[in-house]
């Protein structure tokens, strides 16, 4: 498993567009990481290395819940901090995302892992001290382990 360190936010956004050229073009992408972790920022590099946007122009989707970049809408980014019931997620349509030819990206997307594609990556954020962040990538398969990184309840 691959594991990243960065000390900036410019540094996250910058491993986020690295990131984005290994990624399959239709892939889910969980990331996790406690409020402030850098989310959102990795969200931005990887949307920048995609091509669909430049980072200033990818913002948090906390209240509109799902950003769409791209011309041909290829990349998505979720933000599911308020959805409290698995059932809500059914009116957000992200079944139908998933099905498409596109990046998903999903922050706080593990409370719901059981209705999430199996085959996924899920990148871990963890703070550390001041600016650093440890960022682990793992490609989830069919049967293989889950529970990836410790991952805090949602304050
Ligand atoms: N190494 C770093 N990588 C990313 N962000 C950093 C880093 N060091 C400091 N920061 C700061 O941490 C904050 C990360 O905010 P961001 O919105 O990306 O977090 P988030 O995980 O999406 O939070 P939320 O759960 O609220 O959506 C920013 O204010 C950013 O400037
Ligand atoms: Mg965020």
């Amino acid at each position: 498993m691959p594991v990243y360190r960065t000390s900036s936010e410019e540094e996250t956004i910058a491993l986020g567009e690295h990131l984005a050229r290994q990624l399959p073009r239709k892939q889910v992408v969980l990331l996790i990481g406690q409020l402030g972790a850098g989310k959102t920022t990795l969200a931005k590099g990887i949307v920048t290395g995609l091509g669909a946007a430049t980072p200033d122009e990818v913002s948090s989707p906390t209240f509109t819940l799902i950003h769409e970049y791209g011309s041909e809408g290829r990349v998505y980014h979720v933000d599911l901090y308020r959805l409290d019931e698995p059932r809500e997620l059914a009116t957000l349509g992200l079944e139908d995302l998933f099905d498409r030819e596109a990046v998903v990206l999903v922050e706080w997307g593990e409370r719901f892992r059981q209705l999430l594609p199996p085959e996924r990556t899920e990148i871990c954020i963890g703070m550390t001290t001041g600016e650093e962040r440890e960022i682990k990538v793992q490609r989830i398969g069919r049967g293989s382990a889950t529970e990836m990184c410790v991952t805090e309840p949602r304050p």
